[in-house]
């Protein structure tokens, strides 16, 4: 059989990781990988190379995608159902292995159920924010990225007496914000999950000021809204445009919020986003093993036949879960928001 993987949406690390395994593990059952450039793109127009074993060579530790990546949604185009049937009657690919977020998965359920397309989901987002599986991979890198720029923003922060606001990615849910507070023991955190007023966090750091601590790290997810104790709140976006698949562009939140707590303590606040350094570089040992794990199992899973379905990671298994059951956003667990709260 000729399997097409691709990879679509945002970018994260460990995708090189994914490919490489389903990859290797296609070529030695005895089947051809073929590499669709730019996501679905790829598959509607045709443009794709074979991947041998040089081509998946060296692909471990390696950020990015060596198949590009692009938000191309074929139902969002008039010609686009009508590609994709062409392609797979042409036999360019047999079936796909499909490595995106939340909206690829969409994607990838449509074109099985509407175009009869064999496909099988690998859940990749650094948002870790995908229903159905317990971690996707890219999440670890970019809580690792976040958790070290608090550790840096620690000893400045603490040199200057300021109070630094560090935004982190993650959409509308705050697991890579609650995670890199955690392990950075950061001050305060803000996720889209639970509005905490500005007014208490101010308080939290005149606290720590009270306690003899001039210095405080407040993580933020940029999906969180800049709430105030008389119940106003609202959501910060970068700006009004939204992306391919119409999503808000977030971001901002910091800024704000560092405006805010700047007023009401007077203590000096500073703002980082970290923005897409979590995004890029290369996977950590965990995101490696996790995207190989995905890799060979969604060849297995295309190799047995189950169509349709996305592999998820749950409790120590992978497993295949239909791709219909992969619908909205996976919100952070509560209890991680209490567990960074002790130690504010
Ligand atoms: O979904 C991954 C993610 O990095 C989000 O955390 C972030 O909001 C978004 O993508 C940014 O997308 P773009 O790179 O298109 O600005």
């Amino acid at each position: 059989m000729r399997i097409g993987i691709l990879t679509a949406g945002g970018g994260g690390p460990g995708l090189n990781a994914v490919i490489r395994a389903a990859g290797r593990k296609l070529l030695r059952e005895g089947h051809q990988p073929v590499g669709l450039l730019r996501g679905y793109r790829g598959l509607a127009y045709g443009d794709h190379r074979e991947l041998d074993h040089d081509a998946l060579s060296g692909l471990l530790p390696l950020g990015g995608t060596i198949l590009s990546t692009s938000s191309y949604d074929p139902f969002r185009h008039d010609d686009g159902p009508q590609l994709v049937r062409e392609a797979m009657a042409r036999g360019d690919v047999d079936g796909v292995i499909a490595i995106g977020g939340e909206h690829t998965m969409e994607i990838t359920a449509q074109l099985h159920a509407e175009l009869g397309v064999p496909v099988v989901g690998v859940p990749k987002t650094i948002d870790n924010d995908i229903v159905g599986t317990d971690r996707t991979f890219g999440f670890d890198t970019a809580v690792h990225v976040a958790a070290e720029a608090i550790d840096r923003l620690h000893s400045t922060a603490q040199s200057h007496d300021r109070v630094i606001v560090v935004e982190v990615m993650g959409r509308n849910a705050g697991w890579i914000a609650v995670t890199a507070a955690i392990a950075g023991g950061a001050d305060g955190v803000l996720v889209p999950e639970v509005d905490v007023p500005v007014e208490k966090i101010a308080a939290t750091i005149r606290q720590r000021h009270d306690r003899g601590k001039d210095f405080s790290i407040i993580v933020v997810s940029e999906g969180a809204r800049l709430a105030f104790e008389d119940g106003r709140s609202h959501k910060v976006v970068a700006n009004a445009e939204t992306d391919e698949y119409g999503y808000e562009r977030l971001g901002g939140i910091g800024n704000a919020l560092a405006a805010e707590l700047e007023q009401i303590t007077g203590y000096e606040t500073r703002t980082v986003v970290l923005g897409h350094i979590q995004r890029g570089g290369t996977p950590t040992a965990t995101d490696r093993v996790l995207a190989t794990r995905y890799g060979v199992a969604a060849a297995e899973t295309v190799l047995a036949g189950t169509f349709g379905t996305m592999v998820a990671l749950r409790g120590a298994e992978i497993e295949p879960i239909p791709l219909t059951d992969v619908v909205g956003v996976k919100g952070i667990d509560l209890r991680l928001l209490e567990l960074a709260e002790v130690f504010f």
